[in-house]
């Protein structure tokens, strides 16, 4: 972000996913998988990759020809354009985690760019405020980095680059390496072979972020943000990058932070669910950009958008160009709103970017957009000036244009900028809904942070829309989606490891999660975009992140390599596989035979149960990482989801100096007969100081059992 005065190392991935084109082979770039790196030398590692690839071609030197990166940093794999019979070969041999086809991942950042040009008091702009973080490497995945901007500029007094640092800032196109990395931005590389080999030179890739996985690892990062997904269905965790990557990165203490996507607001498509990394939802800030619609300069509407030039003109229905009224391009009869704004009503299928394009075509002067929830995107005004208004205020204007004898005078003034506006936060209609649909006994997302409308560097020669028609250039512009919001929580990541050096991944997305806050500004429930509705933990997770707040949680749910490997066994994974994507650690049981419990028993600061038949005992493991010096209480209350009994045994768990891991049991009971609906709840256990919140969700599912 903008104003992090965090050290980072930005991997650069210098083309897009959008454009892809059809390749002819029947080669496809594959990723072959092979767990913890066995040998410990990354040239004897990359031998053993081509002689292992050598087993299913004619000869060593096809096999040289056909790999791509040999991944020997930090784990073992590699990827290498495969036939469907090489690939099949590979994946049966005992050595050999996995074998995937390489996919093109989508970067989660929405369509809807917003521009306020230079004329933006920065002032204003309310983002987090870091004061601290000093020697702490934040590894970026992205598109792309614009170093000249002065967001990368390092800052007077911005200590050496530390000595852990073992990145490079390589040469790319209009890249300059000794321009380019300072203080601030301290290295910077590119892959793109893996997308090379699938669709022709440059344009990205998942072979490719492996092997940012495999540097990043290597060159000492702390925390890792990725801004990319698949969209579901999602694969099995051990053929997906992103999974190995973090995987691997949680076993060298990094954390890493993923966004959750920008599907919603239905549920079941969130994507980045391993319960391993960090996931984060969107959510709005307290700022709005309200503004005024008025007609025969008498009558007075606000609508939302972002419009930087005074708009007049005449207020026309969309029911004169377009049949039944319905904005769309398909539907247009030929006649020009020249001069017009056209007042359009949302219809299932019509979002506004339709009308847009159909109210341009027809040459009007602006759209005023009515639909079921106003979006809190600021809109892209180049095109076509976009006001959103709510059903509500759309039907007030419709009645009043029905009324006129002669069409209304429309004067749109200029977009204001609030701040403290309320509710805020809510969550954004498009940031991806829980449950998961691979593993619905970990809650995800984890948490939410800002990812509307947010003030971010942006690159000179990009048009702020990304149209070719539009020739405007900024150096700042806004952006929306959870790749904004992810920037955010790894931010705050990076700040809580320069406090707590110490601390593991799951202890630091513990801290982040369960000092949540889940009411919004005026003390009521946070929102859920899209609804009119508070949000439940599918929407946010724990809640909206607190930075302050996680830097002193009270208590923390650690997770133990045990953990992960009752997870790997409750999905399927044989011992075999276990061992050799587990570093080994002295006394860790690999047998899946000793592992009991479902997935719920994972110590992880949430609690999923997705199928609640029969009474059952779940247990968590609290340390105390408050003042360790003194006796400190906690005492435990549960908020029961409907229908569900919840009793936490103890109910007061005793810290002191010598006993700083305390263990506790939650029983859940059905009380109803019930299949297909969850309900939410909650565990606090509280000192009178700290708040220490889990969210809880149970899924009753018991209506076809006889008895209770
Ligand atoms: C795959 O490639 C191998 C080695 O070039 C070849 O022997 C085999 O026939 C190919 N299989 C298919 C299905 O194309
Ligand atoms: C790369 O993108 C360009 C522009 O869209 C397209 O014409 C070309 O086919 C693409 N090829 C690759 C590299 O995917
Ligand atoms: C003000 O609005 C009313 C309808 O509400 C209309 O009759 C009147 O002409 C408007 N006045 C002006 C000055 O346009
Ligand atoms: C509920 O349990 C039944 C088996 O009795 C199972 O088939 C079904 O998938 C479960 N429903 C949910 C939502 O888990």
């Amino acid at each position: 972000m903008a104003t992090c005065h965090l050290q980072s190392f930005w991997v650069l991935f210098l083309a897009v996913s959008r454009y892809f084109a059809h390749t002819t082979s029947t080669s496809h770039v594959h990723i072959v998988y092979l767990g913890i790196n066995q040998i410990h030398d990354p040239i004897l590692t990359s031998k053993f990759h081509i002689q292992v690839l050598s087993d299913v071609f004619a000869s060593e030197e096809d096999a040289k020809r056909s790999i791509l990166y040999s991944y020997s940093n930090s784990f073992s794999g590699f990827s290498a354009k495969l036939n469907s019979s090489q690939a099949t070969i590979l994946a049966s041999m005992d050595k050999v985690v996995s074998v995937f086809r390489s996919k093109t991942l989508k970067l989660h950042t929405t369509r809807s760019w917003d521009f306020l040009g230079l004329t933006l008091d920065e002032a204003r702009v309310t983002p987090m405020e870091f004061t601290n973080g000093q020697d702490v490497v934040v590894g970026i995945f992205d598109t792309g980095v614009w170093p000249e901007s002065e967001s990368f500029q390092e800052k007077p007094g911005m200590r050496p680059i530390p000595s852990s640092w073992k990145g490079v800032c390589v040469e790319g196109e209009k890249f300059e390496p000794a321009k380019a990395c300072n203080r601030k931005l301290i290295g910077a590389r590119y892959y793109l072979k893996g997308f090379e080999q699938e669709y022709g030179p440059l344009n990205m890739s998942e072979a490719d972020i492996l092997a940012a996985f495999d540097d990043a690892l290597h060159d000492g990062v702390h925390v890792i943000s990725a801004s990319f997904g698949a969209t579901p269905p999602l694969s099995p965790f051990f053929a997906s990058s992103a999974d190995i990557g973090s995987f691997h990165a949680m076993q060298l203490g990094i954390a890493v932070v993923f966004s959750a996507g920008n599907d919603g607001p239905e549920p079941s498509l969130v994507q980045n669910v391993a319960p391993w990394s960090l996931c984060v939802a969107a959510s709005t800030i307290d700022r709005s950009f309200p503004t005024e619609i008025v007609l025969d300069s008498n009558f007075t509407i606000m609508g939302q958008s972002i419009i930087s030039k005074e708009i007049k003109g005449r207020l026309a229905n969309a029911i004169t160009y377009f049949v039944d009224g319905v904005c769309s391009l398909g539907n247009w009869n030929r006649k020009l709103a020249t001069g017009r704004v056209v007042l359009c009503f949302y219809t299932p299928g019509l979002v506004y970017e339709i009308a847009q394009v159909a109210v341009k075509t027809a040459k009007g002067l602006g759209l005023i957009f009515a639909e079921p929830f106003t979006k809190p995107i600021a809109d892209v005004d180049a095109d076509i000036p976009t006001l959103h208004v709510d059903i509500n205020q759309g039907t007030i204007i419709g009645n009043y244009l029905a009324e006129s004898l002669k069409l209304p005078v429309v004067q749109i003034s200029r977009s204001k900028t609030i701040i403290g506006k309320s509710p805020a936060p809510t969550v954004v209609y498009f940031s991806s809904r829980g449950p998961s649909s691979i593993s619905p006994d970990i809650l995800k997302p984890d948490i939410t942070a800002p990812g509307i409308n947010i003030l971010a560097a942006w690159p000179p020669g990009t048009p702020p829309t990304l149209q070719p028609s539009d020739d405007r250039l900024v150096r700042w512009n806004f952006q929306s989606g959870t790749s904004m919001s992810c920037p955010h929580v790894s931010g705050v990541g990076a700040l809580l490891k320069s406090v707590h050096p110490g601390w593991s991944p799951a202890a630091t997305r513990s801290a982040i999660m369960t000092t949540a806050y889940t009411r919004d500004a005026s003390h009521d429930s946070i929102l859920a975009g899209g609804s009119m509705a508070g949000s439940t933990p599918f929407d946010m997770g724990a809640g909206h992140i607190n930075p302050l707040k996680a830097m002193d949680p009270g208590l923390i749910y650690d997770m133990k390599t045990s953990d992960y490997i009752l997870f790997l066994c409750n999905m399927g994974y044989t011992q075999e596989r276990i061992e050799r994507i587990v570093l080994p650690s002295p006394g860790v049981d690999t047998n899946c035979k000793n592992m009991h419990g479902p997935n719920a028993n994972i110590n992880y600061p949430s609690i999923s149960v997705p199928n609640l038949r029969s009474p059952i005992t779940i247990k968590r493991t609290v340390r105390n990482v408050g003042c360790g010096k003194k006796t400190t209480v906690y005492f435990g209350v549960a908020k029961e989801p409907n229908g569900v009994e919840v009793v936490i045994w103890p109910r007061v768990l005793i810290f002191s100096p010598s006993k700083q891991e305390i263990s506790y049991y939650i029983t859940l009971k059905p009380l109803k007969k019930s299949e297909g609906r969850y309900d939410f709840g909650e565990i606090v256990w509280s000192d009178g100081f700290h708040h220490v919140r889990s969210p809880l969700v149970v899924l009753v599912n018991n209506s076809n059992d006889f008895t209770m």
